[in-house]
Parts: C-alpha cells; sequence; structure tokens
C-alpha cells in the first residue's frame, strides 16, 4: 500500500509548463531524453517513429506560425516533431528483399500510436530531468505545413509537438475527472444523465474554470469546448486537411 501511494505522488504534481526561462537546453539532454525514451514499446518492435529536433533559432521562428504562435511555442528552445513514419521501416523491407504493404490506414494507426506512445515517453523522462514540456496539439492542424517545412517523404506524418526548455515557473494546476469517471470493471457501465453531471460536477465547479466560462461568455463549460476551443466547423475542416495530408503520403491507397 505504501508503494502504491509513493507512485501516486511521483505523478500527483505533475503538470504541463507553457512559460520557459531563458536558459539553453543542450542538445546532448535531448539527445539522451530520446535515446531513453526509444526504450518505449512499439508495434512488434518496428519503431514506427521519427522524431525531429528543432533548435536552430531559424528554424523555431519558421515552426512557430505553424503552431499559431501559442505561448509555449515561443518561448520553448526546443520544439519536438513526433512522426508516424513507415518510410524507414519500408525502404529496409525493399533492401531485404521484402515487400512492404504498409501503405494503408491501419498501417498509419500503427506507426501514430507507436509516435504517440514514444512521445509520452519522451515527456515523462523530460521532466525528470526537471524540463518542462508542451503538448502543441496543433501538430495535426497543420500537418500538411510541418511536413513542408522539415521535408517529411512519404509514409512520414506529424502526430506530436512537444514544447520543451526549463520551466519559469510551476504551469498551472488542471483538474481531473474522478476515478470512477474512466475506470470500469468488467463492462462498460450504463449511466443516466444524472450519473454524468455526478462524475462532471468537480470539473464544473473547479474554480479557474468559472473564469474560463464568464471570459468566453457562456453559460456552461462544456460550451467553451463545443463553441470556442473545438467547434465542429474547425474540427471537420482539418479533419479534411490530415485525410488529405495521409492521402498524399502514401497512407490511403486502400481507401
Ligand atoms: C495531444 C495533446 C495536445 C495538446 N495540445 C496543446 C496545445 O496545443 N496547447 C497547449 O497549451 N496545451 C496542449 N496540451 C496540454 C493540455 O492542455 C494539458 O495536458 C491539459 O490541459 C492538462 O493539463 P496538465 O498537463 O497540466 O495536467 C495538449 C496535450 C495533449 C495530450
Amino acid at each position: 500500500m505504501k508503494d502504491i501511494d509513493s507512485k501516486k505522488g511521483y505523478f500527483a504534481n505533475r503538470r504541463t509548463v507553457r512559460r520557459f526561462s531563458d536558459r539553453e537546453v543542450s542538445r546532448s539532454l535531448i539527445d539522451s531524453v530520446i535515446e531513453r525514451a526509444m526504450r518505449a514499446p512499439t508495434t512488434g518492435n518496428m519503431q514506427l517513429y521519427s522524431v525531429i529536433v528543432s533548435q536552430e533559432p531559424s528554424m523555431l521562428e519558421k515552426i512557430r506560425p505553424l503552431h499559431f504562435c501559442q505561448p509555449a511555442s515561443m518561448g520553448a528552445k526546443v520544439v519536438l516533431t513526433v512522426c508516424a513514419d513507415f518510410y524507414r521501416f519500408s525502404r529496409w523491407c525493399r533492401l531485404s528483399k521484402a515487400e512492404p504493404g504498409y501503405d494503408n490506414f491501419l498501417s498509419f494507426t500503427s506507426a501514430m500510436l507507436d509516435a504517440t506512445v514514444f512521445a509520452q515517453q519522451i515527456v515523462t523522462i523530460a521532466e525528470m530531468e526537471g524540463l518542462g514540456t508542451c503538448y502543441l496539439g496543433t501538430a495535426t492542424y497543420n500537418a500538411e505545413g510541418i511536413s513542408d517545412l522539415l521535408s517529411l517523404p512519404e509514409l512520414v506524418v506529424p502526430v506530436a509537438c512537444l514544447a520543451i526548455g526549463w520551466p519559469d515557473g510551476e504551469g498551472e494546476e488542471s483538474e481531473r475527472l474522478p476515478l470512477e469517471a474512466v475506470c470500469y470493471s468488467e463492462r462498460y457501465p450504463e449511466m443516466t444523465d444524472g450519473d454524468i453531471a455526478v462524475l462532471y460536477k468537480a470539473k464544473d465547479d473547479y474554480a479557474p474554470n468559472a473564469k474560463f466560462i464568464a471570459e468566453n461568455g457562456k453559460e456552461t463549460l462544456a460550451q467553451v469546448f463545443t463553441d470556442v476551443r473545438y467547434p465542429r466547423a474547425m474540427n471537420e475542416e482539418f479533419s479534411e486537411k490530415l485525410l488529405g495530408l495521409l492521402r498524399k503520403k502514401g497512407f490511403m491507397k486502400n481507401g
């Protein structure tokens, strides 16, 4: 029991960092973090990912607008673009008299999962080193622009971008749903409207969210998500763009 409590303690205070100090992050530290993250599990141990390190000021200047100049991208000393990558593996197959069959959506999904697990492993190890990190979800919104900037070949698609630097301050605390909202026993439960309201009560009541609702002129927190942060029209527009890029990169040959 003591052991379980101490593990909870380790992660209980983790948070995303969006403000970074001017202190440089050495390339050797980044390489060391990435090399350790490469111990992450992958589909069939194929390691269907790659990561582009952007650290030169001229490249950071070009990549920031592709992340809508979000605050975390502006102060970051390093931006990592983690990609789903079947290019390198497919070339190796051909070199080895093997015909790759990875130009399809299932293969993209495998590579996307490998890249996602790898990205989170980078986050965890970077944070253990005292670095601050912030995912930039704009990686998939502007995946084509990022792909062009970074010269990504066929079968390589950006999945997750990470802004990294030494933290300036602690980052903001954020709320979580209670365990019973996400963890079910044996089968997915039936939930009444009342059950859902109870599971989301703490989130709805979380004080910083009230400010968020007022600032956006909304009545509920959910409206901030549906009307402001992730509205249908935006989701559909960027879905089309991402599907177009998957086609262009050769991941949708079967559909
Ligand atoms: C896939 C993904 C995309 C994200 N995109 C962004 C982003 O574009 N900008 C940002 O500031 N934070 C981004 N985040 C960070 C989340 O906002 C953050 O994890 C969440 O609010 C919880 O806060 P915490 O990590 O401090 O606990 C992203 C996180 C994930 C996992």
